[in-house]
């Protein structure tokens, strides 16, 4: 069956709410391609949203996979355990930075690490508050989505959410929430942070904040170093927990292994997901022992957390990104992905902000007069982008934003021929 005929199953079959970006549907993968049920190739620099770092199907994913299957499929850990677990959470934690000793705990989504995170922090604490970030993006569960700004689509008709859930400015230069120039700024917006928190919300009153420290979803925006290091400060003044949600730019995306690197600072609990299991469902919440260790049994879990078939997977991908240091090569080919996008910049003033740390790059799209986000130019490019065969998706609270997430593995000629495809598409959008 083509593409068409799909189509007219899936809008009678799949729910209204499901959105799909491009028309088609894809018969195989492999590699930075896909193939859809044409026949048609696609140059993926979506990935799966930011999952395929290692590119699909990986070989050496793949026989994990099936050796695991020859094994145990489930059998829930929180019933007879396997070691494969211990093991995984072992590399994890040996993985994130902070001077403690640090547990680990799995699940299925992100979000659903992000949920665990919250309640973790809540429970631990003693505290009802949690702080969240303008842009910031944490998932579609109810305390995940209280977190998130972006109101349409996620939660338009979905309120109410959980209480006690704050949104502070984040640290979006080019849009700067106190207005100050880059050349003379001061981190001016860390002091309003602050200065919400101890007297709006009474810091007294707050368990945890979380935050992205390249945001993702909200438009790839980096925190700066200085803003990462202040809220880590007052958090260890305040009693309150760092959770640092590491779920799109962790994982050797950014140019180290977590974005949270690039400041120094140690965040208490650490929450990832997609390129984890490459490919299956799995996520983890790493953290502080002293924070997780007095838990109650069962307080936390899920049936499928950490399964052993996702887990086997986990394994070759932190052994593959450290063997082929996958950040080191997604620095060295975000520098080159970022210089074809500060050309095109120079060239078009509708490309606003070319940003982002290692491989994790962001173009945002303006009206050129006034600098108002331009959703329509952005689409149109992605469109163009998609009938010359190469996918990309959009960030942003306007959606104004093209994310490049290839496979960090991505071959040169591969990176070129992608950008190749975008620099033709922005020209055809961007002269007409
Ligand atoms: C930073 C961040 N946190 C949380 C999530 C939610 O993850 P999931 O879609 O696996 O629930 C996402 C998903 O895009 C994300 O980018």
């Amino acid at each position: 069956m083509n593409n068409q005929g799909w189509l007219r199953r899936r809008q009678i079959a799949v729910a209204g709410g499901i959105n799909s970006a491009f028309p088609v549907f894809v018969d195989r993968a492999e590699g930075n391609w896909v193939v859809d049920v044409e026949g048609h190739r696609y140059l993926d620099f979506i990935g799966g949203i930011g999952v395929q770092s290692l590119g699909h199907n990986r070989p050496e994913i793949v026989s994990a996979i099936q050796d695991a299957l020859d094994g145990i499929i489930h059998t829930s850990f929180h019933t007879v355990m396997y070691p494969r677990y211990v093991e995984v959470s072992e590399q994890l934690a040996a993985l994130v930075p902070g001077p403690w000793e640090k547990q680990v705990a799995f699940f299925n989504s992100g979000a659903e690490a992000v949920e665990n995170a919250l309640k973790i922090a809540r429970q631990y604490t003693g505290k009802p508050g949690i702080i969240s970030f303008n842009q910031g993006f944490h998932g579609r569960t109810y305390g995940a989505l209280s977190a998130t700004d972006k109101t349409n689509p996620y939660k338009v008709g979905f309120g109410p959410f959980i209480p006690d859930v704050y949104r502070v400015p984040s640290a979006y230069c080019y849009r700067c929430p106190v207005a100050v120039n880059r050349a003379t700024c001061q981190i001016e917006c860390l002091d309003m942070v602050q200065s919400v928190i101890t007297e709006e919300i009474g810091a007294d009153q707050v368990a945890a904040l979380i935050i992205e420290p390249e945001q993702g979803e909200g438009g790839f925006i980096p925190m700066p170093g200085e803003f990462l290091r202040g809220l880590r400060h007052f958090c260890t003044q305040h009693q309150i927990l760092f959770i640092a949600d590491e779920i799109q730019a962790g994982l050797g995306r950014t140019g180290k292994m977590w974005s949270i690197e690039h400041s120094g600072v140690a965040p208490d609990l650490l929450v990832t997901a997609k390129a984890l299991g490459g490919g299956l469902p799995l996520s983890a919440v790493v953290g502080r022992r002293d924070i997780l260790a007095g838990m109650a049994p069962g307080s936390i879990g899920s049936t499928y957390g950490g399964n052993p078939v996702a887990l086997a997977a986990a394994k070759v991908v932190l052994n593959l990104m450290a063997q082929e240091d996958i950040p080191g090569q997604a620095a060295q080919m975000g520098n080159w992905l970022r210089s074809r996008a500060l050309e095109w910049q120079a060239q078009y003033p509708q490309i606003g902000d070319v940003r982002g740390l290692g491989a994790m790059i962001g173009l945002e799209f303006v009206h050129p007069g006034n600098l108002e986000p331009d959703r329509a130019t952005c689409q149109a490019v992605i469109q163009a982008a998609f009938h010359r065969g190469l996918l990309l998706t959009k960030a942003g609270l306007a959606d104004n934003v093209i994310r490049l997430l290839p496979p960090l593995t991505i071959s040169r000629a591969d990176a070129e021929d992608g950008m190749n495809r975008l620099e033709s598409a922005i020209n055809d959008v961007l002269v007409r």
